[in-house]
């Protein structure tokens, strides 16, 4: 559905988007989430993505999930060999520990990580191996769910570094407005000098220039 709707709001593509997706989900019933990693339906889910959005590449894919039934090299060797056959440009992983992280990297070459993150739930300990490694740390959960101040949450999350992308979600063209105030008013902070913006995608791992944005 969100691939669609941004397919038919932004397509052709302007060469400054980068547009993530995340494959390894299925949805079994209504808000009930279940990590699939086999490699057969990680490789439909890319199919399925560059169908919907209208493209021959997903730039930036998660695995959404580590799916504890499947041995994580044939998760990551799914993606991998789909970033072989050039439908999958860089390969990124979601909701993962330091020792997934690392396990992750020994396979495959990780361009982004997605974890939980926001004032509310501020400990965790993947932020300083990206920021070690210069990896890209996108924060899920930024406004932990609308609970929090858009402007401070964001503030905070900017704050910890320059490897941070937040992704805040919003259904609101006024929310998206203020969002984006947020992030611009970081930019001009003499503390926080960097470039961001939330109309663009997140994690682009060339440059390792970081940018919050959204994902699909
Ligand atoms: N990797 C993963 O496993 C995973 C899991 C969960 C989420 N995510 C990703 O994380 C992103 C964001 O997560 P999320 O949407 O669940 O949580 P969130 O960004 O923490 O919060 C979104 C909520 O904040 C509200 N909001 C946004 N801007 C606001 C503003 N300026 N003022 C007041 N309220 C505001 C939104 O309401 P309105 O709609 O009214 O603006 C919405 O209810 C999504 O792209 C999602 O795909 C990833």
């Amino acid at each position: 559905m969100a691939a669609e709707l941004i397919r038919s709001a932004l397509h052709p593509y302007p060469a400054s988007l980068l547009i993530a997706t995340k494959v390894g989900m299925v949805r079994p019933g209504p808000n009930q989430w279940k990590p699939l990693g086999r490699p057969d339906y990680l490789r439909a889910a890319v199919e399925a993505s560059l169908r919907r959005l209208g493209v021959d590449r997903l730039q930036l894919c998660y695995l959404h999930r580590i799916d504890p039934q499947v041995p994580l090299a044939d998760q990551l060797g799914a993606l991998r060999e789909l970033q072989v056959e050039g439908k999958v440009g860089h390969i990124g992983i979601s909701k993962v520990t330091v020792d997934d992280l690392g396990a992750a990297s020994a396979l495959v070459e990780v361009a982004a990580e997605q974890n939980v993150l926001n004032v509310d739930e501020p400990d965790d300990p993947v932020v300083a191996v990206c920021q070690r490694r210069g990896l890209p740390y996108v924060p899920y959960r930024p406004l932990n769910a609308g609970k929090l101040s858009a402007e401070k949450a964001l503030t905070w999350l900017l704050g910890l570094g320059d490897h941070i992308a937040p992704i805040p979600g919003t259904s609101s063209a006024e929310h998206l407005r203020e969002l984006v105030a947020a992030v611009r008013q970081q930019e001009r902070s003499p503390q926080h000098p960097r470039q961001a913006a939330v109309t663009e995608g997140h994690g682009v791992p060339e440059g390792r220039t970081v940018r919050a944005g959204t994902d699909v």
